[in-house]
């Protein structure tokens, strides 16, 4: 299999954080050809280029559109058309825009005959959704999702027993997710608008989408509200909300999410989900004859805290580390090398955009489609639009003061 040439479009935090530093791992390793990254404008660019990614990746580069020293303030937000028409067909493309600009861009790339790997939430409406599913299976092309908690271990563990029957039914449960305060410092500010984006289909989907991923139920009805707040800019937000999910089985979801976690917290957010479940009642489940079940998951902290002689870089006196999502640690080879749920994400995506464009012609690629789309372990538009069905009806339930909104297959 010969390596898979990217372009990232949208170059802000998560591709500093998680993406660009897995994708140079890859290329080291010889899955990944030519890193591109088209951004609006170079300013957005500089923030890729740093002592900390040179030190972990000696010699590694990227392709920057606009180039770096061009004029910071001319911006284009139509660049990337003219990029990825130029890619050679059956290459990979990673969309990391903001949430309400994935479709138009997903489409694109679709129509110029490229693999796409999207950050989470793929859009918000399901129409829009099988859209990018039926674009996708007519080209053979192959379209992942970047839910990176389903490849948290204690995920995929929890996953594997539910379907044993490990858990008998998941009946409650309430899940969080506070990012730092400080995103409201960031480009945030400029697209987190009420009419572009909430909390809740921010990053409470990876929650929703979790209970999905272990359970395999569907949703079937939303209630959520929201807090709202201005950014410095003044543009204003929903910056925290609360969605409750009911499943197919009676069962319910709370959901907490928003934009507040204390930079002077150990944190450095709060995340986490508990479901309590019921197993068949009597002697068969239990020698002492009760069918109570659980699964919590603390994802805040998980063990490892530290304190640092540099409380300025460190943002706090005290931190708790989460050594599970993405870091960068020694290993055999030159610089430091990517670890966690972070990069196995990306890196699973990745291994199956290179499959498919390997698979040969139109008809092979399709049955691969279909097998990883069945397989459920990464999140597709075909496998997993019960997101966009759940953040539609969300989305309707917020503008509607928090109806409770049905959900419909
Ligand atoms: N926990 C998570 O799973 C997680 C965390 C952060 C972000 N994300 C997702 O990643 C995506 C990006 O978020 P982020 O935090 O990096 O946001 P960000 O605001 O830091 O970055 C988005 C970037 O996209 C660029 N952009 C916008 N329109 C563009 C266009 N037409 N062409 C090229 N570039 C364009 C912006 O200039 C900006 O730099 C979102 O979908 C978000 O939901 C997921």
């Amino acid at each position: 299999m010969k390596p898979i040439q990217t372009t990232f479009i949208g170059g802000g935090m998560i591709v500093h954080d998680q993406l660009l530093p897995s994708l140079y791992h890859l290329q080291r390793l010889g899955a990944v050809g030519d890193i591109a990254v088209v951004e609006a404008s170079a300013a957005r660019l500089k923030h890729l280029v740093n002592d900390h990614l040179a030190a972990a990746f000696p010699g590694q580069s990227f392709v920057a559109h606009p180039v770096l020293d061009s004029d910071p303030k001319q911006e284009d937000f139509q660049r990337y058309r003219s990029v990825i028409s130029k890619m050679p067909p059956g290459n990979l493309a990673i969309v990391a825009t903001p949430d309400h600009l994935h479709f138009d861009v997903i489409k694109f790339c679709l129509e110029h005959d490229q693999h796409v790997m999207s950050t989470k939430p793929l859009v918000h409406r399901h129409d829009e959704a099988a859209a990018i599913e039926k674009l996708a299976r007519q080209r053979g092309l192959f379209v992942g999702i970047e839910y990176h908690k389903r490849f948290d271990r204690r995920a995929l563990e929890a996953r594997a027993l539910y379907r044993a029957g490990r858990f008998g039914q998941f009946r409650l449960g309430y899940a969080c997710l506070i990012e730092p305060y400080r995103y409201r410092y960031s480009n945030f500010q400029n697209w987190f608008k009420k009419e572009n984006a909430d909390p809740f289909t921010y990053i409470g989907c990876h929650y929703v989408d979790q209970v999905y991923f272990i359970t395999g139920l569907r949703p079937t009805s939303v209630v959520m509200t929201g807090v709202e707040g201005t950014f410095p800019n003044g543009n204003v937000a929903w910056m925290w909300a609360n969605g409750t999910v009911t499943f197919e089985n009676g069962a319910a979801l709370s959901i907490n999410a928003g934009l507040g976690y204390p930079e002077r917290g150990a944190g450095t957010n709060d995340q986490g989900i508990t479901l309590y479940c019921e197993g068949p009642d009597g002697k068969d489940s239990s020698p002492e004859g009760e069918g109570g079940c659980i699964i919590v998951h603390n994802d805040q902290f998980r063990g490892v805290s530290h304190c640092y002689v540099d409380d300025a870089a460190a943002g706090a006196h005290f931190r708790f580390v989460n050594p599970d999502y993405m870091h960068l640690v020694p290993w055999t080879g030159p610089g430091l090398k990517p670890v966690g749920y972070g990069y196995d994400s990306v890196e699973a995506i990745v291994q199956s955009a290179i499959r498919v464009a390997s698979a040969g012609d139109l008809a092979s690629r399709q049955a691969l489609l279909a097998e990883i789309d069945e397989a459920g372990l990464i999140a597709t538009p075909a496998n997993s639009s019960i997101n966009e069905k759940v953040s539609e009806a969300a989305r309707l339930s917020l503008a509607e003061g928090g109806r409770r909104v049905e959900i419909k297959y």
